[in-house]
């Protein structure tokens, strides 16, 4: 069975073609390259002895998806292409919207007209509103986003599951990641940020190998038990096991379902620093500094519903994700970029 993996040659992508191809799949990506490296495909057929089809190009255009449809016999879509940085999307709402809403509209346009209406799509923990009871479910309250990027989930999912309800025919799986880390055990494919990371886990790295002077920890203050943010970090191999597992139910089943991929265990930032400094032996320099705008306390997954209809749990421990990544960027201490 062929897939096509839109931003296959991103963070999240790069490890579900790896774990696409180790099951069988063929798998074609198309990737204009705006936030990754080409070298990460080449990484990704180093680590599995297999090949895939890579076209370079926005999936805006419609022209371009039609040659891939035309050339390939698609079965799914895993649709990642997207930018995904909260603050860069304040400062640039239009291209936010442009990019990550025409990329879906295009793609389901040019799916409608082939005929190929299976689509698993990268949603958000931020599309749930703050005021939410933890653990998240899928039916927990949605909405009030706080940025662009978080809207434009939010928008995409309101825009898939009205297609699914108005023809039957599409089978739409809308995945909820939290918080993605770590990265392949090789320390061949990982997260490769460009500039400065807004998140955590590759903060943490960087501070490790020398990049950065020390982590700034956002508040202190919280209603936590170490008064640290507390978040549900899921190690990228078992996301991208997630997206495996989604591809088998949207070509079973038809309609529109929304998953959380998530552990189901929170961990405040101090956890995730110590238990880096811990597995990796390596200093982690911090201070404690004021809390970042637009941050919950707060976020961590029920992940009851991905495992009982997708058959699917996150394995892999905290201790994995922290030795992961730093495997990762020990190893390629500039990224893909050296
Ligand atoms: P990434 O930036 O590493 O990967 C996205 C890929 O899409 C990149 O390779 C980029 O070059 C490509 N791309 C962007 N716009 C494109 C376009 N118009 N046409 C073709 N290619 C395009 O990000 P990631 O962390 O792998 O995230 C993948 C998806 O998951 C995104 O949609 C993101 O919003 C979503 N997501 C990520 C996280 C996270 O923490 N990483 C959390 C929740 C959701
Ligand atoms: C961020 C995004 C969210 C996105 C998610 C996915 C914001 C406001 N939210 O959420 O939309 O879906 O990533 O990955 O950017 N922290 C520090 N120091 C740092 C970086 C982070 O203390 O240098 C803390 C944060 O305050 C938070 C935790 O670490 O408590 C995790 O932060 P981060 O990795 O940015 O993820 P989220 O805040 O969950």
């Amino acid at each position: 069975m062929k897939v096509l993996v839109t931003g296959g040659a991103g963070y999240i992508g790069s490890h579900t073609c790896v774990e696409l191809l180790n099951e069988g799949y063929e798998v074609v990506v198309v990737d204009n390259l705006c936030n990754s490296n080409p070298e990460s495909l080449k990484r990704v057929q180093e680590l599995t002895g297999k090949t895939l089809k890579f076209y370079e190009g926005d999936v805006r255009d419609e022209a371009l998806l039609k040659k891939i449809f035309a050339e390939n016999a698609v079965s799914c879509v895993i649709h990642f292409a997207g930018l995904k940085a909260v603050g860069e999307s304040v400062a640039m709402p239009w291209e936010y919207y442009d990019n990550n809403l025409n990329s879906t509209l295009v793609l389901t346009k040019v799916m409608k007209e082939v005929g190929m209406k299976n689509l698993i799509f990268s949603s958000s923990a931020t599309v749930y509103t703050a005021d939410n009871e933890m653990p998240l479910q899928e039916t927990s309250r949605t909405g009030y986003c706080t940025n662009p990027y978080g809207w434009t989930k939010y928008m995409t999912e309101q825009i898939l599951s009205g297609m699914s309800h108005a023809d039957k025919e599409w089978s739409i799986v809308l995945l909820r990641y939290f918080n993605p880390i770590g990265a392949h055990h090789s320390g061949r494919i990982g997260e490769d940020p460009r500039g400065i990371p807004n998140n955590l886990m590759p903060y943490i790295t960087q501070v490790a190998v020398g990049r950065r002077e020390q982590l700034n920890v956002f508040g202190d203050d919280y209603d936590t038990p170490d008064g640290t943010g507390v978040r549900d970090y899921i190690h990228v191999v078992d996301l991208a096991r997630g997206h495996v597992a989604a591809v088998k139910y949207a070509t079973e089943n038809a309609g529109c379902e929304v998953f959380n991929l998530g552990t189901g265990t929170g961990y405040s930032v101090l956890d995730m620093v110590h238990t880096f400094i811990d597995v990796n032996r390596v200093p982690v320099p911090y201070q404690i500094v004021e809390r970042r705008p637009g941050d919950i306390g707060t976020c961590y997954a029920d992940p009851a519903k991905s495992a009982e209809k997708l058959h699917w749990k996150a394995e892999k421990t905290l201790a994995d994700m922290c030795r992961d990544s730093w495997n990762w960027q020990s190893k390629n201490p500039m990224g893909y970029g050296e």
